[in-house]
């Protein structure tokens, strides 16, 4: 039965609530639907809710699946932080990530002393360390409910229990191996959404907080996933991400294996979907088939988002990649041998430990052979409990910030030059918005996720238009409709 089905008000409350999931959750949307009512008799005023989203878009997607639950509990969604209930939904990949939050928090504490019925919640990546929720029980008190990444389906069983109890409650699992489907998503954009094909990640990159956050990698069934696509692309949904720490290894750990290859080809033959977009590939992972795979289905972006975290080996080695610059170098070349036009991206990590001279123009180098569409340069960042973290040789902060400074300007110098080749051409873009600072432009995306500004109106969001790049503005372009789809 899809929640879509479900009449929570029938649901009868006398009774004990069901052991199985999802049934479960929805007898506590039911339940918390009196408990929001009764909080906004006693207010005066239909009860708000925000949810604030830091880090991934695999955040992104489970704060869609958080406003759901507000909203079937009853809660107006509201994107400011003055609302009755606000959500963080934290991210712990790098430290600033953490003392953002902490900021935020302070903050939505003055705004709590002025509103006695506001509540404040936390979940995500962050607590799942202890370190953090130490924290919070000794300074943050004020918070009413805190949760992880593994019990977010009980969202709305949580949400009860906030209301029933007068402290902090605070519920968090070491891992699990469920995945619940069939709870109510609220999306933020009705042509675009992002889709979990897996959860949790097993590589252990020894700089990297995530395997330690979300858990090991599981599977959904491929059945499940195109199930899900098809009743988004039945609701209008064009344009999908699918998402997952490693995309490139899904499937593998399913009853019946499937490649994510095999997945992609399915996706593609989903009728109303316009294009397929994937994050994130490890490069140890892709695969011959995959680059077919992209190459053959019409609908997958020729935009391929591939990690390269450094173009040393030796550093490679000791980040624990599970390959070298060469390798790297080669899969590059295959991928553009199948696919000349494809757009490449990349993440890549300054001052891991131990990081030379040498072992920077190492990266350099590589970063002037693929000559990426757009990198994400990050300087590294000390994560508690995770092997990198007790190294001994830390490198010199003063010199990671002249190598991060060398890097950004080479990164914006190649990405410009790219960006320029395709003034002049006419391209595909889904229209996505309507622009922020001129309200006679539309704001939309190229395949390679590459952003245009062109005239047009509110009605043609959602839809593709071929349209000409005008002019090159750096990292975006103007541009106008030649042609509709
Ligand atoms: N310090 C800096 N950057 C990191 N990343 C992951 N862990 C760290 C860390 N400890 C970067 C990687 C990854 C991206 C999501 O974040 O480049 O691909
Ligand atoms: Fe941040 Fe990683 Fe969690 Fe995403 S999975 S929110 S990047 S810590």
């Amino acid at each position: 039965m899809m929640y879509e089905n479900i009449d929570f008000n029938s649901i009868d409350l006398t009774q004990e609530p069901p052991v199985s999931e999802p049934e479960r959750q929805y007898y506590f949307i039911a339940k918390c639907r009196q408990y929001v009512k009764e909080q906004e008799e006693l207010a005066g005023h239909p009860l708000t809710a925000a949810v604030v989203t830091f880090g991934c878009q695999m955040n992104a997607r489970d704060s869609e699946k958080l406003s759901g639950i507000l909203e079937q509990v009853g809660y107006t969604l509201s994107d400011s932080e003055e609302a009755d209930f606000v959500i963080y939904n934290t991210c712990t990949v790098r430290d600033n990530a953490n003392q953002r939050v902490y900021g935020r928090l302070g903050f939505c504490n003055s705004m709590k002393r002025k509103n006695p019925h506001k509540k404040i919640a936390l979940c995500g990546c962050m607590m799942q360390e202890q370190n953090v929720i130490d924290k919070l029980k000794k300074s943050y008190r004020f918070v009413d409910l805190i949760f992880g990444t593994h019990n977010i389906f009980k969202f709305a069983e949580l949400l009860c229990r906030m209301f029933e109890s007068s402290g902090m409650v605070i519920d968090i699992w070491k891992d699990s191996d469920q995945i619940v489907e069939d709870l109510p998503v609220e999306r933020k954009y009705p042509f675009k959404s992002g889709i979990n094909i897996m959860f949790g990640c097993n590589n252990f990159c020894t700089y990297c907080i995530v395997p330690y956050v979300r858990g090991r990698e599981k599977s959904r069934r491929p059945k499940e996933i195109l199930q899900e696509i098809e009743r988004l692309a039945d609701d209008g949904v064009v344009e999908i991400m699918l998402l997952g720490q490693n995309v490139n290894s899904y499937g593998k750990n399913l009853e019946n294996p499937v490649t994510f290859a095999e997945l992609l080809r399915e996706v593609n033959k989903i009728e109303g979907l316009k294009r397929i977009r994937f994050m994130t590939s490890h490069p140890k992972d892709l695969s011959d088939d995959l680059i077919l795979a992209m190459k053959e289905c019409d609908k997958v972006c020729k935009h391929m988002h591939l990690p390269l975290q450094s173009g040393s080996s030796r550093i490679l080695k000791i980040m624990n990649r599970h390959y070298d610059k060469e390798q790297y170098l080669e899969i590059v070349r295959k991928l553009r041998d199948a696919i000349p036009d494809i757009a490449l991206t990349t993440d890549i990590i300054v001052g891991f430990p131990g990081e030379t001279e040498e072992d920077f123009m190492e990266t350099m180098d590589v970063v002037k052979q693929v000559e990426y569409d757009s990198a994400f340069t990050f300087i590294y960042s000390k994560r508690t409990g995770t092997p990198a973290a007790s190294m001994e040789n830390q490198c010199d902060p003063d010199e990671v910030k002249r190598h991060f400074d060398m890097l950004l300007k080479e990164v914006q110098q190649i990405s410009t030059r790219k960006a320029m080749e395709l003034e002049g051409k006419v391209v595909e873009v889904l229209a996505e918005e309507p622009n922020e600072q001129d309200a006679s432009l539309i704001t939309g995306r190229l395949a390679n996720n590459a952003v245009v500004h062109f005239p047009g109106d509110a009605g043609m969001i959602g839809k593709l238009y071929q349209v000409k790049l005008t002019e090159c503005k750096g990292f975006y372009y103007l541009g106008e409709v030649v042609a509709n789809e």
